[in-house]
């Protein structure tokens, strides 16, 4: 039984390389200006992005495609990696990233966002039956987080800086692997992504553990370099879309439900 398992963690493990490996492309659209925008992206995090062969689909493709479509900007869509895609936008190699992003006070130190484009917040997910009620729970558990995301220092806030008891994955899909596996009792990742994963993998039997005291309102935005020239075009695109419903139109391909678009025009995050 045990080694059935390893052996299910390694081809797991193999898979994910083999995604982050590929490097692949969604071409655009875009009215052709010349320039074409590299955007990064980190593909493991359905609904938002993830692989279907070696394109990316999701909310966030979706969603970029109609922003980019609306400001006229030719774009080419990659499926980068996290941390590549952070220090890409950066040094302006990539153009900017669109991934579930959340916009934090310490990132605009580093980066221009978009306007905000979707709400979210911290979940904690734990095998069924686990008597978790809330963030304090965990403390002196072996957790599992995505490395240098929102979840990663939620968890650290409760369990401490760089606790040892932290476990640090380079990418979404990892912390679920790792959770199924056992090698982590419990993750703490993004609502929405934690929610399409327990839908979608019921043999996994999952739960999930919201705790709004200790887990704040997040909103997504898209990542750009500091002081882009694009952010106007690309801030007018994502209201027009709001405004004539495209934006709902994508939202209803991949969540249950409206969104609240009043309330993300006016979060100011
Ligand atoms: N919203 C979180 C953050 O910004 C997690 C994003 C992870 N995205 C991904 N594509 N893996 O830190």
């Amino acid at each position: 039984m045990k080694s059935v398992k390893k052996l299910m963690a390694a081809a797991g493990l193999v898979s994910v390389l083999f995604l982050s490996a590929c490097i692949s492309n969604n071409e655009s659209s875009g009215s052709g200006e010349g320039e074409k925008l590299t955007i990064g992206t980190e593909a493991t995090f359905a609904p938002f992005e993830s692989m279907e062969g070696d394109k990316i689909v999701g909310f966030d493709a979706d969603l970029l495609d109609a922003i980019m479509k609306e400001a006229g900007i030719d774009y080419e869509f990659q499926n980068t990696g996290w941390d590549p895609m952070l220090v890409g936008v950066d040094d302006e190699t990539l153009q900017g990233g669109m991934a579930g992003i959340t916009i934090t006070d310490e990132r605009k130190e580093t980066y221009d966002f978009s306007s905000p484009y979707f709400e979210a917040t911290q979940v904690i997910a734990v095998p069924e039956g686990t008597d978790i009620q809330s963030g304090e729970d965990i403390k002196g558990m072996r957790i599992g987080v995505q490395n240098g995301t929102t979840g990663d220092e939620a968890a650290q806030k409760l369990v401490g800086e760089n606790s040892s008891d932290l476990s640090k994955y380079d990418s979404s899909a990892a912390t679920m692997m790792a959770l199924q596996n056992g090698d982590v009792e419990a993750v703490v990742t993004d609502i929405a992504v934690a929610q399409h994963y327990v839908k979608n993998n019921p043999d996994a039997n999952l739960t999930l553990i919201e705790d709004e005291d200790n887990f704040e309102q997040e909103y997504y935005g898209m990542l750009l370099p500091k002081d882009s020239e694009h952010k106007e075009k690309i801030d007018e695109a994502i209201q027009a879309i709001m405004e004539n419903g495209t934006y709902e139109e994508i939202y209803q391909e991949w969540f249950e439900g409206t969104p609240d678009i009043e309330a993300l025009e006016s979060a100011q995050p």
